[in-house]
């Protein structure tokens, strides 16, 4: 019989060093991570030459762990994948040149895949989609073509995504992203970074009896928008200029449930105009949520029901795959390399 046959994915487009190993079912087989968070959080954001140093010091340690478990799953590797952009150039430069040493040293394919590609192939993922019989390619062909919120730190866009991953733009952002709109929020009220998650975990401590304060807050904040279809940058500044007024907001979970609340109503404010305004949503029948700010239980639960709404079924990637990972990279290589997937497809009926 063959041997299992595996994509080792390396994503360092920030502050994450993620490596994975991931099989063309969408099986994550190994996943190894250093966050340089803590590092950078002495400096209240991400310097990028830290950043780069950092990824350049633990690469090789995170790699040769993969490749242990490699070994003792006496696994094949089809390719190195290696995120090439967007993202911080020093980083991406540290990850990909890695990665196109490996695959030259060992005389197999190098895959560059775009960060935001990954995301979208989040959601084929084992986990996120469980068809184990299906590759990723035919799992990719079962949800795409499909309309695509893909909200992270840097971008909030709709797409029209197809089959390949490939995408069209019908929104974005005309300033901040959503993710980096609860960033601004947290360090304004001294939480730490990335802010999302810390707004989601206050925000949920809300009580009956905070409900009707939150609410009052909700009707003072702003749901801005653009030519583009969204905007962030009124909202934060409203942020701002409450907490300016009223400093002692800071932290609670009314001020952290009425933003919260705020941004999700502007992501499916904006998902309705690009929607109304694209021919394709005649012919579209799934919506897929994907990028860091999907891992927000609320935003999830808003988005299924603006799915029920418009008769469209909801794809999510599973909640351990919404931030920046690896094996979102070796998925999205997966299908980008249709030969490969091809001669995966062909073992697995031989057999
Ligand atoms: O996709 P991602 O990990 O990195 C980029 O490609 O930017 O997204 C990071 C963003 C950050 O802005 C972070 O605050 C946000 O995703 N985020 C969240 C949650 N988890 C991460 N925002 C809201 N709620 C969350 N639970
Ligand atoms: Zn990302």
């Amino acid at each position: 019989m063959n041997a299992k046959t595996a994509i080792l994915a390396i994503e360092s487009s920030c502050d994450e060093t993620a490596v994975a190993l991931v099989g063309a079912d969408g099986e994550v087989i190994d996943q190894q991570l250093f966050s340089q968070i803590q590092i950078h959080q002495a400096f209240g954001g991400v310097v990028p030459e830290v950043a780069s140093r950092s990824h350049f010091e633990v690469l090789d340690g995170l790699v040769a762990l993969s490749l242990e478990k490699k070994k003792s799953l006496n696994l094949e590797l089809s390719a190195v994948a290696a995120t090439c952009g967007p993202g911080l150039i020093g980083p991406l430069i540290v990850g990909s040149a890695y990665a196109q040493g490996l695959a030259s040293g060992w005389q197999i394919p190098f895959i560059g895949v775009h960060h935001l590609r990954g995301h979208l192939a989040s959601t084929l993922l084992r986990g996120s989609i469980d068809e184990p019989a299906l590759s990723l390619k035919e799992k990719a062909e079962r949800i795409f073509p499909a309309f695509v919120l893909l909200v992270s730190g840097g971008h909030t866009q709709v797409l029209h995504v197809a089959e390949d991953l490939s995408a069209k733009a019908l929104a974005q952002s005309a300033d901040d992203a959503a993710g980096e709109c609860f960033d601004k929020a947290a360090k304004l009220m001294g939480l730490p970074y990335p802010g999302g998650p810390e707004i989601e975990r206050i925000a949920a401590e809300l009580s009956e009896a905070d409900r009707v304060p939150a609410m009052h807050l909700l009707r003072q904040l702003p749901r801005p928008r653009s030519a583009e279809g969204f905007s962030f940058s009124g909202l934060k500044t409203a942020i701002r200029t409450l907490l300016e007024k009223n400093p002692e907001l800071a932290r609670t979970p009314r001020f952290c449930f009425a933003i919260q609340e705020a941004i999700s109503e502007s992501l499916c404010q904006g998902l309705d105009r690009a929607f109304e305004k694209s021919d394709a949503s005649a012919k579209v029948q799934r919506l897929v949520f994907c990028g860091g700010v999907s891992a927000n239980r609320r935003i999830r639960q808003r988005l299924q029901e603006w799915a029920q709404a418009h008769q469209l079924e909801l794809y999510l990637p599973a909640l351990k795959y919404c931030t920046d990972n690896a094996a979102m990279i070796g998925a999205a290589a997966w299908v980008q390399a249709p030969s490969l997937a091809m001669k995966e497809i062909a073992a697995r009926q031989a057999l």
